[in-house]
């Protein structure tokens, strides 16, 4: 007897950000897996069997998650944010893929959710406008090396850098050596956008400039967006700034 698994993006934190999809989704599960601080984030229902796990053990979520599927259950594996975007939607491919025959016939369904680059860059203002990148700064699954040969390239190429995994407890030093790498090819006056915990309680943003950013600004939580040498910021008397990257580029040099 085969289940479904589904692949639920929560967005970054708003109840409101959850699409109807998800909500749907979420609804309909037997057993739902997750990283315990993104279960914690889904009212309990009756009858609902919940896996929490810890936030480094991906693999073996994803793998109980479609073992339990495999064996008729209607299954739920949440994340943060959007699963495709630095999350588990790429581990629960790699588990069919690596898995038993029975993991390929499962249906899978993957809910795509608001990613936390998205809801930064609305709070801001515009930043995303024009072309854009995102990298991961953790190096956790790959070497440092590669993360700053990205960094350069994308600077080098004009495109504004949206900065998953800034910082951690066991991270400490790779946002500074990121924004000292960017510092070589970007103008000092480049706005930085800092967006922690956007869409809950203890949300914060703050704007700065790759002059004026400091590492310490941001944790495990924080959305960090580097702009192009083509964005802007609008001072106002009564409110935040507004961070914008203009929809036209007139220069083929970045
Ligand atoms: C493992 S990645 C998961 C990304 C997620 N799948 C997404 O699409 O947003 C975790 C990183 O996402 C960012 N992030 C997640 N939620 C956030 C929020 N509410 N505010 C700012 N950044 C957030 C942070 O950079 C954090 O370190």
């Amino acid at each position: 007897m085969s289940g479904h698994l589904a692949v639920v993006g929560l967005g970054p934190g708003d109840a409101r950000w959850l699409t109807p999809e998800a909500d749907a989704a979420l609804a309909r599960a037997e057993a739902l897996y997750g990283y315990a601080g993104y279960l914690d984030r889904i009212p309990s229902r009756p009858g609902q069997a919940r896996h929490p796990s810890d936030n480094h053990e991906e693999a073996a979520r994803a793998a109980a998650s479609l073992h339990a599927a495999a064996a008729g259950a209607e299954v739920a594996i949440v994340t943060g944010g959007d699963p495709g975007v630095f999350a588990i939607a790429a581990a629960v491919c790699a588990e069919i893929e690596a898995g038993p025959e029975s993991f390929r016939q499962l249906e899978v369904t993957i809910t795509p959710g608001i990613s936390a680059m998205l809801a930064v860059a609305a709070r801001a203002g515009a930043p995303l406008a024009n072309d854009f990148c995102a990298i991961s700064l953790s190096d956790n699954l790959k070497p440092w090396e590669l993360v700053e040969r990205r960094l350069k390239a994308a600077a080098g190429a004009g495109f504004v850098i949206a900065l998953y995994n800034p910082a951690s407890r066991a991270r400490p030093w790779q946002l500074g050596r990121a924004l000292d790498v960017l510092r070589q090819s970007l103008p000092a006056e480049t706005p930085v956008v800092f967006g922690r915990a956007v869409g809950r309680p203890d949300e914060s943003v703050a704007v700065r400039t790759l002059a004026t950013a400091e590492p310490a600004g941001a944790d495990m939580a924080t959305l960090v967006i580097v702009g192009s040498p083509e964005t802007r910021v609008i001072a106002r008397p009564d409110g935040p700034p507004l961070v914008y990257t203009p929809r036209a580029a007139h220069s083929v040099d970045p």
